[in-house]
C-alpha cells in the first residue's frame, strides 16, 4: 500500500501547488485521471489474490476519495479566483470621460422642435397627419379642381391600386382639412412632417423633405394676423428686426395668396453689387414658403359657417430653413448619415458663424 500512499501524497501536493486552472488541468491528467498511478492501482486490484482485494480496495478507494475531494475543492477555489480576476480586468469605469463622439439631434428635428416651441409658446397646438394620404384631402378638399395640373404632375407619387385614390402627400396642407373636420373652433395648429415628390435627388432637391404647415381659424382673422404671426416666427428664429415680405401668388386653398420671403438675417438687406451676400444670393430676401387667407370654399367643405369664421394658413420648407439658417450647402448631407453632419448643424449656429 505504500506506493498508493505515495501517489496520493504526490497528487495532494500537486493539487495544492497548482496556481491556476491550466496547471490544475495538467495535475488532473498526471494524478487524478484514468492514467494516474492511483487509477492504475485501482485497476490492478483484480490481479491481487482474493484475500487481499478487500483491504487494497478500501485503501485505494480512500486515497482516491481524498485526492478527488482535494481536487474538487482546489478547482472551485481557482475558478472563483479566475472569475474575480476577469471581473476586475473587464470592469468599466462609468465615471471616465467618454472618448466616443456623442450624437446630436438631426438639424431637421432640431428645427422642427424650435419652430413648434415658438408656436406652442403662443398657445398653438401641434397636429399630426399621415404620410400616406387620401387624394381628396391632399387635393380636392384644398380646392384643387379635378383637372388641376398639380394633381397629375409627374412628381405626385400615387399608391397602388390607383382606384383607391391614395398618395404620398405632396404637402402638409392636407392636415388643414383633417383638423377642420376633427377639432372645435377656434383652432390654431402647426403641423410639421414629411412630404413626398418624385423629385430629383441633388444638392437642392430631395424626394422626401419636410414642411411646417400652419392654420388658424377664429372670428375675424385676416391678412394682418398672418403677417404678424410670420414676423414673430421670423424674429424668434433669426433675430430681432427680421421681417417677412409677402408677394402675391396663387394657391387654390387660400384667397388672397402670397409667397413669403424672410429678410436676409445675415446682410439684413444691405447687400448689393459692391457688397455681395452668399446667404440671400445678394437679393436681401430669402424665399421661404406660401401663405394666405383660407379660401372660404375650404372652410365650407368642412361645414364651417364662413360668415362667422375666417382664418389664415402658411406652409414652408423645413429643410430649406435649416439650409439657409446654418449655411449647410447640400441637401444630400441631410439624409446620407455622415456622423459629422448632425453635430455641425443640429443646432442653429451663431449668426456670426454663418456669416463667416
Ligand atoms: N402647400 C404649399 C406647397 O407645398 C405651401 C402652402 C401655400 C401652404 C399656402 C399653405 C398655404 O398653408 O396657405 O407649396
Amino acid at each position: 500500500m505504500e506506493p498508493v500512499e505515495e501517489a496520493a501524497s504526490a497528487a495532494l501536493a500537486a493539487i495544492a501547488a497548482a496556481s491556476n486552472l491550466a496547471d490544475l488541468a495538467d495535475v488532473k491528467a498526471a494524478h487524478v485521471g484514468e492514467k494516474s498511478p492511483i487509477a492504475l492501482a485501482n485497476r490492478a486490484i483484480a490481479d491481487l489474490p482474493p484475500d487481499q482485494r478487500k483491504a487494497a480496495g478500501m485503501a485505494i478507494g480512500a486515497a482516491r476519495a481524498r485526492v478527488n475531494e482535494a481536487f474538487a475543492a482546489r478547482e472551485a477555489e481557482l475558478s472563483s479566483l479566475a472569475l474575480d480576476e476577469r471581473l476586475r480586468a473587464e470592469a468599466v469605469d462609468v465615471t471616465l470621460p467618454v472618448a466616443q463622439p456623442v450624437g446630436a439631434i438631426h438639424p431637421v428635428t432640431a428645427m422642427i422642435h424650435q419652430m413648434c416651441d415658438i408656436f406652442v409658446a403662443m398657445g398653438w397646438e401641434v397636429a399630426d397627419g399621415p404620410e400616406a394620404e387620401a387624394e381628396w384631402l391632399n387635393f380636392d378638399a384644398l380646392n384643387f379642381t379635378p383637372d388641376h395640373p398639380a394633381r397629375f404632375l409627374s412628381d405626385t407619387l400615387f399608391l397602388d391600386p390607383p382606384e383607391h385614390h391614395k398618395l404620398l402627400r405632396t404637402q402638409t396642407s392636407p392636415v388643414q382639412m383633417r383638423t377642420l373636420l376633427t377639432r372645435d373652433l377656434p383652432l390654431y395648429i402647426v403641423s410639421p412632417g414629411k412630404v413626398y415628390r418624385a423629385d430629383e435627388y441633388d444638392a437642392t432637391h430631395l424626394p422626401v423633405f419636410h414642411q411646417l404647415e400652419g392654420l388658424a381659424v377664429d372670428k375675424g382673422l385676416g391678412m394682418a394676423d398672418l403677417r404678424g404671426t410670420l414676423d414673430h416666427l421670423a424674429q424668434s428664429l433669426f433675430g430681432d428686426g427680421i421681417e417677412t415680405r409677402l408677394r402675391p401668388h396663387y394657391f387654390p386653398f387660400t384667397e388672397p395668396s402670397a409667397e413669403i420671403d424672410v429678410r436676409c438675417f445675415v446682410c439684413k438687406g444691405e447687400c448689393g453689387p459692391d457688397k455681395p451676400c452668399r446667404t440671400c444670393k445678394s437679393e436681401g430676401w430669402i424665399e421661404w414658403g406660401g401663405c394666405g387667407v383660407v379660401n372660404p370654399r375650404v372652410l365650407a367643405a368642412a361645414g364651417i359657417d364662413t360668415d362667422v369664421w375666417s382664418g389664415f394658413a402658411f406652409g414652408m420648407g423645413i429643410d430649406r430653413t435649416v439650409m439657409f439658417s446654418t449655411g449647410a450647402r447640400d441637401l444630400r448631407d441631410f439624409v446620407e448619415g455622415d456622423m459629422r453632419f448632425a453635430p455641425l448643424f443640429g443646432r442653429l449656429l451663431d449668426l456670426e458663424e454663418v456669416a463667416a
